[in-house]
């Protein structure tokens, strides 16, 4: 036998991460097992594809699935659950007749979808907001990579409808992971607008409020694909991978996201750091060409900006092309680290390099973002991969980035989602709390949600769902919301 046939991991026994929900529920108590802390007050609300048809046909990418919202609400160590379709035009055009509609993600390669069902009167941004969600004023909405904001009850879970910002600017994507400048008070992001010339618009929304205000407009040649951000106290670093944009094929609606990108890896990555107090991009930085959805920190230390990053040298193809059909996240074949790449605004080299912060990699990268976000942290919670797996992230991560060192809760045929941690009311110390993850059990067919305690990261309860949670993105926790 050659190493390559030892090597190969067991294919996955099914497909469950991936299969349709169509289920929608409230269940006023899901049955608990272990002990929830009684102090864990508040409700998770998660995001993410859960119907993967169109008509008889089957996405073929995970992103491209149609987004479900689910919420887990805890009072006195008790659970509740429900789960419901986000209703916009794509839902409508989907479900009810049988076309596609907006700008999907990943390509169809035989055509035949696009060939056959794209809606004529579809525009170029697709309301399929099955990414992220977030607060402000007040209002809950979800929203995925292009600047469209569908509202939601959090209480029903149902669709209110679309939310348009006053002074809202229009573009072509966006990033589904929005900072809280909590110095400012204000809600961050950025839209990319590409009919003209091509400029990141870095813009701002004071809480309470619904408007959007331009802080800083990066003009550039070629826009690139980027997922996240990152954030200090005094600046936003907008970090290029080389995941090139084809402007003209990108505002087409029937180009996917992947069918307008190419992948050029003699291109640095370039660091474009705005000062949120000049309202400008001031430096640029530029390393090795590198690819990344997801930042995990950034903060200024004497002059220098950290930028730490979950990571992957492999070539964007790989990463993005990540198809329901073929296997699920290989987090060690896409070599995924957690890097910090340390810029020196007032003069150094703009020629930069980097290092490795634990010894393991983590998709998924989530911290105790109210307590540390933009500021000195140690802990970084995330999904990692068993080495001698199935090629799917099976084991939820603990970084401790001072040690370089990590722990890992895992179960033999789990695979768990994006952690979020919750701070214990009180809390003194960053991992004083509780990591909360959606946990698909493949052995059951069945998922729960996993409650882990932030400081031992020993198991400290589930509670566990009637159905299984197609794999999902990205979830949020308000503590001061209740059903
Ligand atoms: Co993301």
């Amino acid at each position: 036998m050659s190493t390559a046939e030892v090597a190969r991991p067991e294919p996955l026994p099914d497909f469950l991460g991936f299969t349709t929900l169509d289920r929608e529920v409230t269940i006023d108590r899901l049955p608990v097992t272990g002990r929830i802390p009684e102090w864990l007050t508040g409700t998770l609300v998660r995001n993410g594809p859960a119907k993967f048809e169109v008509d008889d046909y089957r996405l073929t990418h995970w992103f491209n699935g149609l987004a479900m919202l689910h919420s887990f609400a805890f009072t006195e160590g008790q659970v509740s659950y429900a789960n419901k379709y986000l209703r916009g035009q794509s839902y409508e055009a989907e479900v009810n007749d049988g076309q596609l509609y907006g700008k999907q993600f990943g390509m169809d390669p035989c055509k035949r979808l696009f060939g056959r069902h794209f809606a004529e009167y579809s525009p170029n941004l697709s309301d399929n907001t099955n990414v992220n969600l977030t607060r402000i004023a007040n209002r809950y909405f979800a929203f995925n990579e292009q600047p469209r904001y569908l509202e939601f009850d959090p209480t029903t879970l149902d669709t209110v409808g679309e939310l348009e910002f006053d002074g809202q600017i229009a573009g072509e994507t966006s990033t589904p992971h929005p900072h809280f400048d909590f110095g400012r008070r204000t809600l961050v992001n950025y839209t990319t607008t590409m009919r003209d010339r091509a400029a990141y618009q870095v813009f701002y929304v004071p809480e309470n409020t619904l408007t959007q205000h331009r802080m800083a407009t990066v003009e550039v040649d070629e826009p690139c694909y980027m997922h996240s951000f990152a954030m200090t106290e005094n600046y936003v670093v907008l970090v290029e991978f080389p995941v090139v944009i084809d402007q003209e094929k990108f505002v087409q609606p029937d180009k996917s996201f992947l069918e307008c990108f190419t992948w050029q890896p003699t291109r640095p990555a370039r660091f474009r750091v705005v000062d949120k107090r000049e309202g400008r991009c001031t430096a640029v930085f530029e390393s090795e060409a590198f690819f990344a959805f997801h930042h995990v920190n950034a903060v200024e230390v004497g002059g220098d900006i950290l930028v730490d990053i979950a990571a992957t040298h492999t070539p964007y193809e790989t990463v993005l092309g990540l198809a329901p059909t073929e296997d699920q996240f290989d987090l060690s074949a896409y070599g995924y680290q957690v890097r910090r790449y340390t810029l020196s605004p007032r003069g150094g080299a703009s020629r930069i390099g980097w290092e490795q912060l634990a010894d393991a990699g983590v998709e998924m990268p989530r911290i105790n973002y109210r307590g540390h976000n933009t500021r000195p942290y140690r802990y970084v919670y995330g999904l990692g991969h068993s080495p001698r797996s199935i090629r799917a992230m099976n084991r939820l991560l603990k970084l401790d980035i001072v040690n370089g060192t990590h722990s890992a809760w895992y179960e033999k045929g789990c695979f768990p989602g994006e952690p979020v941690f919750v701070p214990r009311p009180g809390a003194s110390t960053e991992d004083d709390g509780v990591v909360l993850s959606g946990v698909l059990d493949a052995k059951a067919g069945t998922s729960f949600l996993l409650v882990v305690d932030g400081s031992s990261f020993e198991e400290l309860g589930r509670a566990r769902v009637p159905h299984h949670i197609p794999n999902d993105f990205h979830g949020q926790f308000f503590a001061d919301l209740h059903r």
